[in-house]
């Protein structure tokens, strides 16, 4: 549906929707190697997602997908902080995204007419890797992971080429990070030998240098031709140039190899020229490559820009336009999300679109099944979507991946109109469709096994107990299990006792032994004592995903302290209301749901007999920042003059401050800029301390 008709309702189940297929096709890619969508389609989820978000900034989810980075790494490599986080980019599709990224940046440095240069260079279709020397020696290589904890494939990385081993007058520290990919010809040779040999042949390039990479036997990847090219660094002991491109140049002067289609460009009509000469050269590369990537090349101009929570502000990808694909539309599914929300999606004949399979598409809604918009505009030419149809998938742009045509010619004769089913097909409760509501809600709640399983899904999800032995399948079997259910969270911790009740009869059921079911029971014990963060985020509370428990559990820090101003919040004059709405990144939406979830009988009665099974464990402080603001609550009013406010508050935080929106009795200090108002004056009010512009970069040492 279109962005511009969604209701508010239907904004935030949209969201919650996509959050959740993002995830799962997150995890699929990076986990598994295994991607479930094309990445067209991931592409144009994660915009649709941006552009709800930007209409609607308050739904936006702390799990949203617009901050996740990867997933977290396989098992079988020894996992390993990296030294400095590995990001990810956001993305452009238009002449326009390109333009707006420019005067994002102009607005963020405050520079008006002034020439910014930028470094054009291809995205390459592969997997990053940074790789670590010491005194000019390769001691480490790791895969990104989730960004923050890569995977060890030193002994792996040796044999790729375009990695030197050593390096002559490097820095004492110097991590070079680039992609790792498989030429095309290298790639179907690849298959080739695969299925002379019998084994398994990979969908594209990527998925061959992914699984090449991640080989447990070295001697494996020895013998895959897999190739590098550099574009980035991570820690330096010394910088390596002034500007990006003198950087990449330093780099394969040092022996690394690096992309010859990299360019200078004075702003968006020469980065729009040299996107146009890579596409044209696209066909001919013998590397896949998805897109152009700008980033702003002087090295003092990425400083002062940073970071967002997950993407530089200083560089940008923009992508190819997705493919488009015919392919026979086999059945309509319905599924029943943890909020209870139907989704229709379509089961497709498998088609390849963009190297990759797709076998699913969402259908969203009944109207959109019937070729409507939510205010009863004609899409797909009013066409409606049938059980039997050749239909075109199509992902690109702010529209989310869909059927974007329907081939009636090919209409079989006995297809009949889609009807839209109005009971939940999982418990048979009503599924109501409420006035402005695109979608169908099943009004079963905890009692349609579809939304309790999810939830219960989404309570041992890696982010949240992360109990190994007891993922989504066996959640499910649990669910219905006669003897030993798991029917909500404490069940979880109930169930040695109850199966020691059955004579220990799990052992001899199928799928499980002694050994099994032996390490069950210690993977359940060791989650007694959780982090706070992670079992907040565990209740599935809507909006309060992991960056929201972390922001919870980081400034309440124990359980009890939680609970009790959750419990007294309910109230929203009382002080422990204006408190949780005084943490930056909580919002009305977040408190009200958090609030309402130890508020509403059922949910609370679970919750507590949840606590009485766990010792959570507290909330350690955050590494402290050495900084005269650091712990402090900031506000920034009134016009600052010699830097953005985007940048002021990027700053702030980087020095270790909290920076809110509003002032309150916790604010520690109000920076007041040129027209300062009523901020100012509630301020004064409360006794807060206000400083200038001028005062606040003495003090942090900005002048
Ligand atoms: S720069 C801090 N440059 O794209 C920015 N990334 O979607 C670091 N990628 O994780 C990334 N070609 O795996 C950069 N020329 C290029 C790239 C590139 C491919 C990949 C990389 C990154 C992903 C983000």
């Amino acid at each position: 549906m279109d962005i511009d008709g969604l209701s508010k309702q239907q904004a935030k189940a949209e969201l919650a929707r996509l959050a959740q297929v993002l995830g799962q096709a997150n995890r699929a890619y990076h986990t598994n190697d295994a991607p479930t969508i094309s990445d067209a389609e991931y592409d144009a989820l994660k915009r649709r997602n941006g552009a709800i978000e930007a209409r609607f900034p308050e739904l936006k989810r702390a799990d949203s997908p617009s901050d996740m980075i990867g997933a977290a790494p396989a098992d079988g490599f020894k996992k390993v902080k990296h030294a400095k986080r590995m990001m990810s980019l956001g993305n452009a599709f238009n002449d326009e995204d390109v333009a707006d990224f420019d005067a994002r940046i102009r607005k963020f440095l405050m520079l008006d007419d002034a020439p910014i240069a930028y470094c054009a260079e291809p995205k390459i279709d592969g997997l990053s890797l940074s790789i670590r020397y010491e005194a000019g020696k390769m001691v480490q290589a790791l895969t990104r992971g989730d960004g923050e904890t890569g995977e060890d494939v030193t002994a792996n990385a040796r044999t790729i080429s375009g990695i030197p081993h050593r390096i002559e007058n490097a820095p004492d520290v110097l991590e070079v990070r680039g992609e790792v990919y498989m030429a095309r010809s290298d790639f179907l040779a690849l298959n080739a030998a695969q299925t002379a040999k019998g084994d398994k042949v990979f969908s594209n390039p990527r998925n061959a240098a992914a699984g090449s990479l991640r080989q447990l036997d070295v001697s494996i990847t020895k013998t895959r031709p897999l190739m590098f090219f550099a574009y980035a660094w991570g820690e330096l002991s010394a910088p390596l140039a002034n500007t990006q491109i003198g950087a990449i140049e330093r780099l394969a002067q040092m022996g690394f190899a690096t992309n010859p289609l990299t360019r200078l460009c004075d702003g968006p009509a020469q980065m729009l020229d040299h996107y146009a000469e890579i596409e044209r050269q696209r066909a001919t590369l013998d590397y896949d490559i998805d897109g152009v990537v700008y980033k702003v090349d002087d090295l003092s101009l990425q400083a002062r820009l940073g970071f967002r929570s997950t993407t530089p502000r200083w560089a940008i990808a923009h992508k190819f336009p997705a493919e488009l694909a015919w392919t026979w539309l086999e059945h309509i599914d319905i599924q029943v999300g943890r909020t209870g929300a139907l989704s229709p999606v379509a089961r497709l004949s498998p088609v390849t679109v963009g190297g990759v399979v797709v076998s699913n598409a969402t259908l969203h809604n009944e109207d959109y099944i019937k070729g409507r918009d939510s205010k009863g505009g004609e899409i797909r030419g009013g066409k409606d979507i049938r059980i039997g149809d050749w239909v075109q998938v199509y992902r690109a742009g702010d529209v989310i991946p869909k059927i974007a045509d329907v081939d009636l010619a090919k209409r079989p004769a006995d297809a009949l109109p889609f009807v839209f089913p109005d009971m939940c097909p999982e418990c048979g409760s009503p599924a109501l469709r409420e006035e402005g509501d695109a979608v169908h809600r099943c009004t079963g709640g905890l009692i349609c096994p579809a939304q309790a399983v999810e939830k219960l899904k989404h309570f041992v999800s890696r982010g949240a107990f992360d109990i190994e032995g007891l993922g989504a399948k066996q959640i499910e079997a649990f669910y219905f299990d006669e003897a030993l259910p798991i029917k909500e969270p404490a069940d979880i911790f109930t169930l040695k006792l109850r199966d020691a009740g059955n004579l220990g009869k799990l052992k001899n059921r199928d799928g499980w032994g002694e050994t099994s079911v032996k390490k069950l029971f210690a993977a359940i014990e060791m989650k007694r004592n959780i982090p706070l963060a992670r079992l907040i985020f565990a209740l599935g509370i809507r909006h309060t995903g992991e960056n929201v428990a972390t922001l919870l559990a980081q400034h309440y820090r124990s359980w009890a302290k939680f609970s009790a101003a959750m419990q007294a919040a309910s109230d929203e004059q009382s002080e422990a209301w204006e408190e949780l709405l005084a943490i930056d990144g909580v919002g009305d939406a977040i408190a009200k749901s958090v609030v309402g979830a130890f508020h509403n009988d059922t949910e609370r009665a679970m919750i507590d007999r949840l606590i009485a099974e766990l010792s959570p464990q507290d909330a350690q402080k955050r590494d402290a920042v050495e900084s005269p603001v650091a712990g402090k609550t900031l506000v920034f009013t009134g016009t600052l003059e010699k830097m953005s406010r985007a940048e002021a508050k990027s700053q702030a935080e980087a020095l270790g401050a909290k920076v809110s929106g509003s002032v309150s009795k916790k604010t520690d200090l109000l920076i007041a800029g040129a027209k300062a108002g009523s901020k100012a004056t509630k301020a004064a009010a409360l006794g807060v301390e206000v400083i200038s512009e001028d005062d606040w970069l003495t003090l942090i040492g900005a002048t």
